[in-house]
């Protein structure tokens, strides 16, 4: 029998990166976390592909290094993502956030609405044309909602011309469900 489709943001992440992800892509995933999301861009983008990804937790990090065991075609980094211009030069095609805190971790360690403005807006820089920038929001706890405030000012501040934003939410859930925010660089 047939899965459930449209039924949370991590299902709807899945198909995107499937839809969306290439053999050969040079992606960021911008908080690894357990590093699931990575491992699925590495199998995706294939040996000559490429997936940098950053996180402030050396816990997470490794958490992700163990799911990546011996491929080439990633590299780590444990730095806050608003440095990831320090780290890559050059455009990519894909980047992927999925903010708020490590699950069953120290939840004071989360991602906040500043220097998740400066990583987004060097993930604009550094994407190609027609690149696609996947945000999971998670507008239930203080520091989320903070965010999602922010976020949601800023993007809906970008030109139209340069830019397409989408926001896409489960409207009939409750208790401040996460949603998905989807930008293309259109130039
Ligand atoms: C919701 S978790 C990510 C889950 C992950 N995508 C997965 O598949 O397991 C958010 C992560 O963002 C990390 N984080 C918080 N602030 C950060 C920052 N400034 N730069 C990079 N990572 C950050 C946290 O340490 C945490 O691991």
């Amino acid at each position: 029998m047939r899965g459930k489709i449209i039924e949370n943001v991590t299902i709807m992440t899945k198909m995107m990166l499937q839809m969306v992800v290439k053999e050969g892509y040079r992606c960021i995933d911008a908080t690894t976390g357990n590093g699931h999301d990575t491992k699925f861009l590495s199998d995706i983008v294939g040996p000559e592909g490429m997936v940098y990804g950053f996180d402030v937790q050396e816990q997470a990090i490794e958490m992700t290094k163990a799911q990546l065991e011996d491929r080439s075609n990633y590299k780590l980094i444990c730095d806050g993502h608003q440095n990831m211009e320090t780290y890559i030069d050059g455009p990519v095609d894909f980047v992927i956030f999925n903010l708020g805190y490590l699950p069953k971790a120290d939840k004071t360690i989360t991602t906040l609405k500043e220097t998740t403005l400066e990583a987004i807006e060097a993930s604009l820089r550094l994407l190609k044309t027609h690149g696609i920038l996947w945000v999971v929001v998670y507008p239930g706890h203080d520091e989320g909602a903070e965010e999602s405030e922010a976020l949601d000012i800023y993007l809906k501040g970008l030109n139209q011309k340069d830019y397409s934003v989408m926001k896409s939410s489960f409207i009939n859930q409750r208790n401040n469900p996460p949603y998905i925010m989807a930008i293309e660089k259109k130039c």
